[in-house]
């Protein structure tokens, strides 16, 4: 099977189209679409079958659970019990890239949340999001539609490259604005605390509700996803690397005297690695945290395929704003510690 690609305007999507989609969504099917943070792998929320192809097509280990993605706020009451942090939460942060787990009801497939007593659920803002979510239904269950260890994929190409075969629909709706995957937050209990760094910043979070966020989240136990492999590029990728490592890493890749060497980050590297070492062609400077996040996937998915032998990328100097989740999906992606999925 190959997926049908449609295109879809992200601002005025077509209403035939989102049938179209929604129908599939509804008969058990998998469509991948686009969200304000990165592309989604739709289906079913309420189907065990339906959902078991999303790990399917992803290679997803099956202890991951996943989101489930809501058109308006209060339909979250049919599968989770909505705290009153979570309800304030809802009320300042969304539609929007904002994730809260939840005390489940028990009424979702346990694939869903992989046999945990709680469940995720967000409210996507973009447009195609929304009124497939909407027209469908039902809520959808949606983890980034890339490979299970992969980057995200920011447009319709990479998801087509990774699950292209395995899914019967792609929106393309053109390139996510925020970049990076939602803000993950448990919200079970008075204690607000952060599972996933992402596009809705923790300092925003903490100014806006009046709450504390706890950091100290990430852990594998409360947040199962942290425990795999995340986001590598198929090329090994150098943080704030020296001259020397670059040079390892380069002779570990078996790159020959014509090594290519990508570049990413706010700024050059901080110390030399020698003239001529980055080549300008595979390298790109952002101008602020956000547009570091917006870029970042499509950066590593382009240098691959671009033919860099390494890429070597600069952390943002600060964890404050976008800069945490950049410095979050850096580390990861640059990890060689974490199980493969
Ligand atoms: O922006 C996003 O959140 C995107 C778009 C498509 O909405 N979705 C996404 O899904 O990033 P995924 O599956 O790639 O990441 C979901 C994360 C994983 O780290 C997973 O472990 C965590 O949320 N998660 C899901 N349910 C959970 C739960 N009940 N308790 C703790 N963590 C949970
Ligand atoms: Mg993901």
């Amino acid at each position: 099977m190959t997926a049908r690609l449609l295109r879809v305007d992200p601002w005025n999507p077509d209403p035939g189209l989102i049938d179209e989609a929604a129908r599939v969504i509804r008969g058990g099917g998998l469509v991948a679409f686009p969200t304000e943070t990165v592309y989604g792998l739709g289906a079913d929320g309420t189907s065990a079958t339906a959902v078991a192809g999303i790990f399917h097509a992803k290679g997803r280990p099956a202890d991951n659970p996943l989101i489930l993605h809501f058109a308006a706020p209060e339909l979250v009451a049919g599968v989770a019990v909505v705290t009153p942090s979570a309800s304030k939460l809802m009320e300042l942060f969304w539609p929007g890239p904002l994730t809260l787990v939840l005390p489940s009801l028990g009424v979702v497939p346990r694939e869903v949340s992989a046999g945990l007593d709680t469940v995720a659920v967000r409210m996507p803002s973009h447009p195609v999001a929304l009124a497939l979510i909407s027209r469908a239904g039902v809520p959808v269950a949606a983890p980034s539609a890339n490979t299970s260890g992969r980057p995200s994929p920011t447009d319709a190409e990479a998801v087509f490259s990774d699950v292209g075969a395995s899914v019967d629909l792609v929106l393309d709706g053109g390139a996510t604005s925020v970049g990076v995957e939602s803000t993950v937050l448990d919200a079970t209990g008075p204690d607000l605390v952060l599972l996933r760094p992402g596009g809705c910043p923790v300092e925003e979070i903490e100014a806006r509700a009046g709450a504390r966020v706890l950091l100290s989240g990430g852990d594998g136990r409360r947040s199962p996803g942290v425990r795999y492999r995340h986001y590598a590029p198929r090329v090994p990728l150098l943080l704030n690397p020296t001259r020397e490592e670059v040079a390892l890493a380069l002779s570990e890749a078996g790159a020959g005297a014509r090594a290519r060497v990508a570049w990413m980050g706010l700024e050059g590297p901080e110390v030399s690695l020698g003239d001529g070492t980055v080549d300008l062609e595979l390298s790109v400077l952002f101008d602020t945290p956000e547009n570091y996040a917006r870029g970042l996937f499509h950066a590593l998915r382009t240098f691959e395929r671009l033919g860099a032998d390494i890429i070597a990328a600069r952390l943002p100097d600060t964890d404050r704003g976008m800069g945490r989740a950049v410095r979050d999906r850096l580390e990861r992606a640059a990890s060689r510690s974490h199980e493969n999925p």
